[in-house]
């Protein structure tokens, strides 16, 4: 379908989602779809909840935000569950200022923005419809039109609570335009669009010398005072400011605590009494979520400054830390790539893992623990499985310190180091070592690294790269295999044939000749001893392993490749030993004969056509591999 035709169905939409009516009709379609009167916060709530939630591992995951923000399941939850829910329910927090806390680039904004097109979209929908009072420049509640002395009546037959009186301005509208007949005030579906400041509101304070709180409230628009009389005509004041056109919806205000305090306090009333003062009426009723974001640094300095006091109760603050898991900061590294201009570039596979294992290692404090390094936990945080940990130890781990996510590198740095590789080498692929070389070389200009914090990055830097020493070995000597995963099953059960007989102190048949034949105690060691089991354990070894077997079995489950790490481990190292010549001297021969060069060839288009890379990067990761053999 071509653009114009999309356009044209995206118009044709529109038309039918326009509702208006009287608020008599607009009455009767709340008996059908009562939840269309529903608060703010309510609807910010329920746009979470209607995109779905999965439970992994005891966290939820929220389908709303999972495809943007990556890693922050429990920021997100806590966030859910203990603001947005009981705001919902019309709980105190929803008289808070929502404050989102947490280092740069940490996705604080790309948050609030999710939130801000979510409701976009979900305001077009039947579940997140709005209706307003038709031409008022706020989109009031029509259901402020029901008199105070009304609203115990009305929630009686409805069922919906009514908060907040009606504005100056349709105060007056309704004697000028209706006679006083409510039922015959118009109403009209609204959607919320940042662009036609319509439900959505952004305050981003300037000079505080030169702002105008007009910004935020509206001001008199004296042009008109003439035509209406009087300054405390509501008619002859614009209510344009972004807490006007933000009701019903979200504001979301920018660098909030650099603020000038009477911006402050206009927000806080706001979100206290749920009302402001703008120009000489009444107060203004008002109804949204306002979110504020922040940095640690200025959260202490506002926090400790004593005339902030009466200020620090109105205020939520949720953290927004950093990811912690290798896995998640690659698809942010992915996401991030793929919205820029360098996405076209090849990246050679791990190449984002290696940069990713550097950011976390950054982030990460030293475990208490002595029996778990940094690479370890690394591990354990992302959900790998390391033999002789559980869930309780990662629980553990992570309570041994309150700050982990505050600080470290942030995803932005990467990926301007790797766009700055890019674009200065002007090559269209690049692979670990560049990025690592670059990440390095880009300390020295980073602002806020300190010589001594230098020395430690350099150190995880060195970390990451002996990371990817292991992993791009492994990567060449698995290709060098013809089927790697049918070898290593073939080699398994080999040997879980021998140690089956050795236990049970019987023989094996020979599958060509049918002779018995004892169990074969070279194959079997020459296993074991990749894993440095001793001439002494190898019986208490064998045996744990059939033991684990028949407790397979018992589950009905096979034991398979993947059933034991140390074996699995031991098994691989075995490949890889019976390899590691052949490999090395193909690696590294400057001139290959005719059956090295064929068996290159071969190892290239595997890696081309099994393991993502492309010739430049299947040849450098061969070069490398063969260097790292050498040394
Ligand atoms: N946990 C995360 N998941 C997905 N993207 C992230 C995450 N953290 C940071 N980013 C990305 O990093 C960049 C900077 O994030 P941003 O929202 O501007 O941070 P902040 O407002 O906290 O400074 C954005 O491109 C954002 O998508
Ligand atoms: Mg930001």
């Amino acid at each position: 379908m071509d653009i114009l035709k999309k356009l044209e169905n995206y118009r044709e939409e529109e038309e039918k989602l326009k509702w208006e009516g009287t608020f008599a009709d607009y009455l009767d379609l709340l008996k059908e779809k009562p939840w269309v009167a529903q608060s703010a916060h309510s609807r910010v709530y329920n746009m979470i909840k209607d995109a779905g939630i999965e439970e992994v591992d005891g966290v939820k995951k929220y389908r709303f935000f999972s495809h943007q923000l990556f890693g922050l399941e429990e920021a997100l939850e806590k966030l859910v569950e203990e603001y947005f829910h009981p705001a919902a329910k019309r709980l105190d927090v929803r008289k808070r200022v929502l404050l989102l806390m947490g280092p740069v680039s940490g996705g604080k904004s790309t948050l609030v923005t999710m939130l801000k097109r979510g409701l976009e979209a979900y305001t077009r929908s039947d579940k997140g419809a709005v209706y307003a009072i038709k031409g008022c420049p706020m989109h009031e509640d029509p259901l402020h039109l029901i008199p105070q002395h009304l609203r115990a009546d009305f929630y009686d037959e409805y069922g919906i609570r009514i908060e907040g009186n009606l504005s100056p301005l349709n105060t007056l509208r309704l004697e000028e335009e209706y006679g006083g007949r409510i039922e015959d005030v118009l109403v009209e579906r609204i959607f919320f669009s940042e662009d036609k400041r319509t439900g959505i509101g952004t305050f981003s304070p300037s000079d505080p010398k030169s702002q105008d709180i007009a910004d935020l409230t509206g001001s008199i628009d004296f042009s008109t005072i003439a035509e209406f009389g009087s300054e405390s005509d509501p008619r002859a004041y614009r209510f344009d400011g972004e807490l006007n056109k933000a009701n019903r919806g979200l504001m979301e205000f920018q660098e909030m605590l650099k603020c000038d305090e009477k911006f402050l306090w206009h927000l806080l009333s706001l979100t206290q009494e749920g009302n402001f003062k703008a120009g000489r009426f009444a107060l203004i009723s008002a109804d949204e979520l306002i979110v504020a974001h922040t940095n640690e640094t200025e959260y202490r300095s506002f926090i400790s400054n004593k005339k902030n006091e009466a200020l620090h109760s109105r205020i939520i603050v949720m953290p927004v830390p950093y990811n912690l898991k290798v896995s998640e900061e690659e698809k942010i590294y992915e996401k991030m790539i793929r919205e820029s201009d360098v996405a076209d570039v090849h990246i050679a596979p791990h190449t984002l893992k290696v940069a990713a294992m550097f950011t976390i290692l950054t982030r990460l404090r030293e475990p208490k623990r002595a029996d778990i390094d940094l690479l370890k936990k690394m591990r354990l945080y992302d959900g790998k499985t390391v033999e002789g940990y559980n869930s309780q130890d990662i629980k553990d781990l992570k309570n041994e310190y309150q700050d982990e996510g505050m600080f470290g590198i942030d995803p932005r740095y990467v990926i301007n180091r790797i766009s700055s590789t890019i674009i200065r080498k002007e090559i269209k692929s690049i692979n670990a070592l560049d990025v690592l070389r670059s990440l390095k070389d880009g300390l020295d200009q980073h602002p806020s690294i300190t010589e001594e914090l230098k020395e430690k990055y350099l150190n995880f830097i060195s970390l990451a790269r002996k990371e990817y020493d292991e992993i791009a070995k492994k990567e060449v000597q698995k290709a060098f295999v013809y089927s790697y995963e049918e070898s290593a099953k073939t080699l398994l059960d080999n040997y879980l044939d021998n140690v089956e007989a050795y236990c049970n102190k019987v023989k094996l048949r020979d599958p060509l000749t049918g002779e018995e034949i004892n169990p074969d105690e070279k194959l079997m060691r020459s296993i074991e001893e990749q894993i440095g089991i001793s001439e002494n354990a190898k019986k208490a070894f064998r045996e744990e392993i059939l033991i684990r077997i028949s407790a397979y079995a018992r589950k009905g489950k096979r034991f398979d490749y993947y059933s034991h790490d140390r074996l699995r481990e031991a098994i691989q190292k075995k490949l890889f030993a019976d390899l590691k010549d052949v490999v090395k001297i193909t690696t590294s021969t400057k001139t290959p004969d005719e059956q090295q060069l064929k068996k290159i060839n071969e190892v290239v288009a595997r890696l081309i056509d099994e393991h993502g890379y492309n010739s430049t990067s299947a040849n450098e990761l061969l070069r490398y591999v063969g260097s790292l053999l050498n040394r």
